[in-house]
């Protein structure tokens, strides 16, 4: 049974064509020749912009982008005022009228491709295949929580009951959401936030994150061009720990809808939790330690393929990411050489040229993360490979995609975010032993498996349940109406975004009972 209404998925540029390449180009140069973006808050439709924290190129740090001014106390609580005033008017608009907002969001969008991806490679070092699948994604939250709107937010639903009396259930916004996105999705996960809220009749203040504040001023404005009313989204740019958190402990957020690291969701619900106000939900969506399991009747090649892309694509930042291989010990060697040797024909380079496979890592706090990490793997475990930074190392945060060897998944507790790939060899009959062993870790996002035998994918998919499980495949990619994304446990909290369930978690349900 397929599920849900008939849609079709953004089909994206093709960066093969060279008209779509021109067009890349010419918004990259304008990005290197004009003035830097001046950023800051929107709220009801104004900025308020100049000075602020400098926005500079992940590869190259001298290239200064533009600056964005933290969101005050001031322009947050009018942010939040004008929001709860136009709330219930928004509410009432019913999800049809709200559907034509999200679908003119997705078609500025799309007219905007060029100038968002190149902009997403400059900011957060994206690659432009990463950026053409992003501007895809933002496109498709929109049109599917449009068409959800459309179908479960427009007008009562008649229940059964006895004669004599009639029951309507309705979905309701909650009132203000709170949307607090990451760098690592500055457009798609940033708009699909938005847009669910504001699908199930809440209006927003979205917080973006620090690192990528201009990709959210320039989708803001270009939402309000598609006709968005100025009062349903407000953005507020600026520090977790000072603009989130504001937010987060005001009573006049009805929800919070986050993505992020576990330990700030773990903050966050803290946060909520000791308001002294009504109760309301947190949806997050956070960190994974993901593993595969090879067996040995997978395919080799198809099987290093997939574990380079998984653990190496998108410089490894994705939640979705490989973090662990478990490779069967007959077969770990003739693996390990594999996945060497593509690791060696990664190109690394300016994510803003065509066929460049990795890019930097988004900026100084992280790469240290990451040299931190390998350096106590060089003395614990065994760091097998790890390809010069070259070019990305240049004047940028560069960080050459490694391999370790762990002999204990003991080893790594928790994620590591960016192109480290930990490799364990293991007897695929201990599957049910060592699954538990990652599964008592606590994530649960994404899982991949490769082997030819159903009943191996069974065994791994009981020993270690997650959110999102890829067979014969790579792990990351997950696509809007297609594979619904996100985890449990450590994870997160669901529901999962791009999914039939998600745009509830926004809503109240009303029931009216009328005796006749
Ligand atoms: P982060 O947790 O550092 O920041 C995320 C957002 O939270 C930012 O906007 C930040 O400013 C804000 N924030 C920080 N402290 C806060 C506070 N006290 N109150 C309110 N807001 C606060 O994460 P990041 O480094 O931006 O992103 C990378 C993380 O995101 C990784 O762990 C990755 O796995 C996770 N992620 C998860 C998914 C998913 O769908 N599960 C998708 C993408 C990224
Ligand atoms: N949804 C993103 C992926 O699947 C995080 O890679």
């Amino acid at each position: 049974r397929l599920y849900g209404p008939e849609r079709r998925n953004s089909t994206g540029l093709d960066l093969s064509q060279k008209a779509v390449r021109d067009s890349m180009d010419s918004a990259l140069k304008s990005f290197r020749d004009s003035p830097a973006i001046s950023a800051g808050a929107i709220v009801s439709g104004k900025t308020d912009t100049g000075g602020g924290d400098m926005v500079r190129v992940p590869f190259d740090t001298e290239h200064v982008l533009g600056a964005c001014k933290e969101a005050s106390p001031e322009a947050i609580d009018k942010a939040l005022k004008a929001a709860v005033k136009f709330q219930p008017s928004w509410d009432k608009l019913g999800g049809a009228k709200r559907a034509e907002h999200l679908r003119a969001m997705s078609d500025i969008l799309e007219e905007n491709a060029s100038r968002l991806i190149a902009l997403m490679s400059r900011e957060g070092g994206k690659t432009l295949a990463d950026g053409v699948a992003e501007v895809r994604e933002a496109v498709d939250f929109c049109r599917y929580y449009a068409a959800q709107a459309e179908h479960e937010f427009e007008g009562a639903v008649r229940l059964p009951g006895p004669t004599g009396e009639t029951n309507h259930i309705s979905l309701h916004g909650r009132g203000v959401f709170c949307c607090i996105s990451p760098w690592n999705f500055p457009l798609a996960i940033f708009t699909g936030q938005i847009v669910a809220a504001l699908a199930a009749g809440n209006t927003v203040v979205a917080k973006p994150a620090e690192q990528t504040p201009l990709v959210a001023f320039e989708t803001v404005r270009l939402f309000q061009k598609a006709g968005l009313p100025v009062d349903a989204l407000h953005l507020l740019p600026g520090k977790g720990e000072t603009v989130g958190a504001a937010l987060t402990s005001d009573l006049r957020v009805s929800g919070v809808c986050f993505t992020g690291g576990t330990s700030t969701a773990r903050m966050i619900n803290r946060a909520i939790a000791d308001r002294d106000g009504p109760i309301i939900p947190l949806i997050a969506e956070t960190g994974g330690l993901n593993g595969l399991f090879v067996d040995t009747t997978a395919l080799r090649e198809q099987v290093i393929d997939d574990i380079v892309v998984s653990a190496f694509g998108s410089a490894g930042q994705r939640c979705s990411a490989l973090r662990v291989a478990f490779l069967p010990k007959s077969t770990a060697q003739s693996l390990i050489d594999g996945i060497i040797g593509a690791m060696n024909e990664l190109k690394l380079g300016d994510p803003a040229e065509a066929d460049t496979d990795v890019g930097p890592v988004i900026d100084a706090e992280a790469r240290e993360i990451l040299e931190k990490h390998l350096e106590v793997m060089g003395k614990e475990a065994k760091v097998l490979h790890q390809v010069d930074a070259g070019k990305i190392g240049e004047r940028g945060f560069g960080f050459g995609p490694a391999l370790v060897e762990l002999k204990s998944l003991d080893q790594i507790t928790e994620e590591k975010f960016g192109p480290i790939l930990h490799v364990i060899r293991y007897d695929p009959d201990d599957i049910d032993e060592v699954g538990a062993k990652l599964k008592a870790k606590g994530y649960g996002l994404t899982l991949g498996i490769h082997s030819r035998l159903e009943s191996f994918h069974n065994e791994v998919k009981a020993a270690c349940p997650v959110g999102n499980t890829y067979v014969n495949r790579s792990m990351t990619g997950a696509v809007v109406g297609v594979q619904p994304f996100g985890g449990e446990g450590l994870s997160g909290t669901g529901p999962k975004a791009g999914g039939p369930h998600y745009l509830h978690r926004f809503a109240n349900e009303r029931v009216v009972t009328v005796n006749i």
